[in-house]
This record gives structure tokens, sequence and C-alpha cells, in this order.
């Protein structure tokens, strides 16, 4: 797996020129550590594949949602793509124009709809009848017209995870498309509302085209029916999802996911192309910096025991993902067949299961790579285990981006 700009000098693991058994001693562990160059590259990927095209990269704040990589995505001209009033007000705080934000997910609260219209977002993709009719209402009492795009359902298999597969009929996402075209009529006749978008995303750590194609066909026709129906639209959404390398899968680059998709569209040239993505973008930008407590030999395993565990990444834990994980420092050594595990008291925290790797010493630092999307921003406090710090590395120096939480930060709010 290739990580650019993660990468040994001498025997030293750095991150961009940053050695990493430097940042630890400064900060300690465990500890995110992002790439800022692997981040603008990554976006700069979409931005550049797409500038023949009118677009929005509206980067998928779930992925990583701290202020500073927000920022970054901000920087670069990035829009983003929020599922919550929290992610709303984290996009605002880092200065992302509300005309850039679109507003996905099943649940939005009538609060979180009048925070956005309020704000004055780009669209709402919105994914159900009932959702349409109290955002109409929402912005009626507000005095405020609501743009909508319709996040329809285009029953295909995305083939990746159950977990984070959407576009099958049966999941709780979108909109049947073949009922989307009625809606679009009841809703352009409601002047609460403005539609102005049509909005699809089919599942995540996608490694082929194949399922996107399937999908722009099928919108490509409901957008001919629209047009021919009297509804103009202004934005087509294709979601998020491309995929990335953790484990020797050969996900498309975005140029090619962008061309695919351009080419299927070409004869929608009046149309913003709109994606999210986050993934593609921060994950392979970070890293999850461990310390080795243990070095634990059973007479039926082995297990390295890191003072990072299933509440800083969850991912290996939750889908049984594969991360690549290295010794911070690479020297010569043997090879043995172990498990990297957490502190957590379930047997279902680990890192890695049952991995050929290089012994490893108590005190030494691994680096779990390919952790810069859904690792932090799925982080909880378990075990009552303050979650980790957060460290951005530009070139030569590196800043903290997030303060480890203390103890104290633990106890907040609770009351005896
Ligand atoms: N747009 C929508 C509507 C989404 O639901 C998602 C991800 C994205 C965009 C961004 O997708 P991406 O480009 O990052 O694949 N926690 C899981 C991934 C959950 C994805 C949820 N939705 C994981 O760790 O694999």
């Amino acid at each position: 797996m290739s990580f650019s700009n993660i990468y040994y000098k001498d025997s030293d693991l750095y991150v961009e020129e940053c050695s990493l058994a430097e940042i630890a001693k400064d900060m300690g562990t465990p500890l995110y550590v992002y790439s800022a160059q692997t981040i603008r590259a990554n976006f700069r990927a979409y931005s550049q594949a797409l500038q023949n095209q009118p677009h929005l990269v509206a980067y998928s704040v779930k992925a990583a949602s701290n202020l500073s990589i927000l920022n970054l995505i901000r920087e670069e001209g990035g829009g983003a793509d929020i599922v919550s009033g929290g992610e709303l007000s984290r996009a605002q705080a880092a200065g992302i124009s509300p005309q850039k934000i679109v507003f996905s997910g099943v649940g939005k609260t009538t609060q979180e709809m009048a925070q956005a219209l309020k704000a004055g977002i780009l669209m709402f993709n919105v994914e159900s009848v009932p959702e349409l009719t109290v955002l109409a209402t929402v912005a009626g009492d507000l005095g405020l017209v609501a743009k909508v795009a319709f996040r329809v359902n285009p029953d295909i298999d995305p083939k990746t995870h159950p977990y984070i597969a959407t576009g099958f009929k049966e999941t709780k996402f979108g909109i049947p498309i073949s009922e989307a075209f009625d809606l679009y009529q009841k809703a352009a006749a409601d002047p609460r509302l403005s539609v102005i978008g049509l909005d699809c995303h089919i599942g995540s750590q996608l490694t082929s085209v194949e399922p996107m194609k399937a999908t722009a066909e099928r919108l490509n026709l409901l957008l001919d029916k629209l047009s021919a129906g009297g509804i103009t639209l202004k934005y087509l959404d294709i979601g998020g999802g491309l995929g990335i390398n953790y484990h020797g899968e050969t996900p498309p680059s975005p140029v090619e996911w962008v061309a695919t998709m351009a080419s299927l569209l070409a004869k929608r040239k009046e149309l913003t192309l709109v994606l999210e993505p986050g993934r593609s973008i921060v994950g392979p930008a970070g890293l999850l910096l461990t310390r080795v407590l243990y070095d634990k030999v059973t007479p039926y395993k082995r297990f390295f025991i890191v003072d990072g565990a299933m509440n800083d990444l969850i991912r290996p834990s939750l889908y049984d993902s594969y991360h690549e994980i290295l010794p911070v420092l690479d020297r010569q050594r043997p090879l043995s067949l172990v498990s990297v595990v957490g502190p957590v008291c379930e047997s279902g925290d680990f890192l890695a299961k049952d991995r050929q790797m290089p012994l490893a010493e108590p005190g030494e630092l691994l680096a779990t790579l390919g952790a810069g999307a859904y690792g932090f921003s799925m982080s909880s406090n378990y075990n009552s285990r303050p979650r980790p710090a957060e460290v951005l590395v530009d070139g030569k120096s590196f800043k903290t981006i997030r303060t480890r939480e203390t103890l104290a930060d633990l106890l907040k709010g609770e009351t005896l």
C-alpha cells in the first residue's frame, strides 16, 4: 500500500518532513497525525478533474471534522456536505461559505432545519416525504424558502461493506427513484420550497466505477423525465464514496471517477456537479500513533497491547477493516504472528488480528495507517478514556489541532 508523504527516512517513519518519534515525544500517544499536503493533493485531484465543468467539491465533514482540516478544505475552495447541526456549526466556524454547504441525512430535526435555513445553505438533500413536509413548514414559519434536492435511492448494489452500502432499495436512505418524479412536481408547486437539485449517494469505500455508471444511467432517465415535465434543475449531487487502498484494493482515481461521471452526464452541461468525497481526501492522510505497553505471550496467542484502542479507532472492530501497522523505528527483527489490541475490556477491541508483524518491544511506537477518515470522528470516551490529541503536519512543522482530552473533560456536564 502506498501512503504518499508517509515514508521511512533512514530508519525513522516520517510524515512529510517530520519524524513521528519526535512528534510523539512532544505530544504523547495515542495521537492522530495528519498530512496537510496529502489532504491538499487529494482535494486538488477532484478540483482538477472537474476543472472543465461547473462544480462544487463539498467535503464530507463526517470523515474528519477538525476545524483545521475544514480550514484546509476552505482554503482549497471546497464546500461541505453536512449531516447535523453540529457539522454545520463546524463548517461555519471554519469559514466555509453557507452557499457551499449541502445538508444530507434521513433524520434532520426541526431545529437543525431552522439553523440551516437561517444560515442560508445551498440545499437540503431531502430523503423522505415526511421530511419534505416538515421542511416546508419550518421554512414557511421562518418566512424563508428552502432550497431542495431530492436524494433518490437508485436500487444499485454498490459492492461494499453492508454497513456502508446505501444504494439498495431496502436501506433507510433516499426516496425510491420511481417515486421521485411525483414528488418533484408536488414540491415545485409549493412556494416555501425551491427545487434546485437531484442527489444520490450509493455507498462508501467503492472500488469500481461500475455501480456509479449504473446509477448515472438511472439519474439520466429521471433528469430527462423531469425536463420533459418542465422541471429544470441547477445541481446534480452524485455524493461521495470513492474508496481508498487499505489492503490491496485498487479503487479508481478521482480523475477516472470524475471522467466516468462527466462522460455519462455530458449532455447535462447546464448542471453544476456536486461531489461529497470524504474518505478519499482524508483517509490516506492520517494515522493513529500508539505506543506498545506490553508484549503478552500466552500459550495460544501473542498480543501487542498498545495504548490506543477501539474507542480511538473503531473501524477494525466495527467493520473488521484492515489497517496497515508499521513500526516507527524500522530495524531488522524477526516476524511473528500477533494481534495488536488496546486496553478496552472487550475481545472486539483490536487494531489488527493475527498478523505477521515485526516484533516490537514495550515503549516502541506503532503507526496505524489509513486512519484519517472515520478515525477520530468516530472516537468515543468508552472505558472513560480521554480522546487522543490531533496533530497536523505541514512540511517541516507540525501543530496541535486538538489538544488531548483531560480527565476533567471526561466529567464535564455530569452531576453527583
Ligand atoms: N455523502 C453522504 C450522503 C454520505 O452518507 C457519506 C458517507 C459521504 C458523502 C462520504 O462518503 P466517503 O467519500 O467518505 O466514502 N464510517 C464508515 C463510513 C461511513 C460513510 C457514511 N457516509 C467507515 O469507517 O468506513
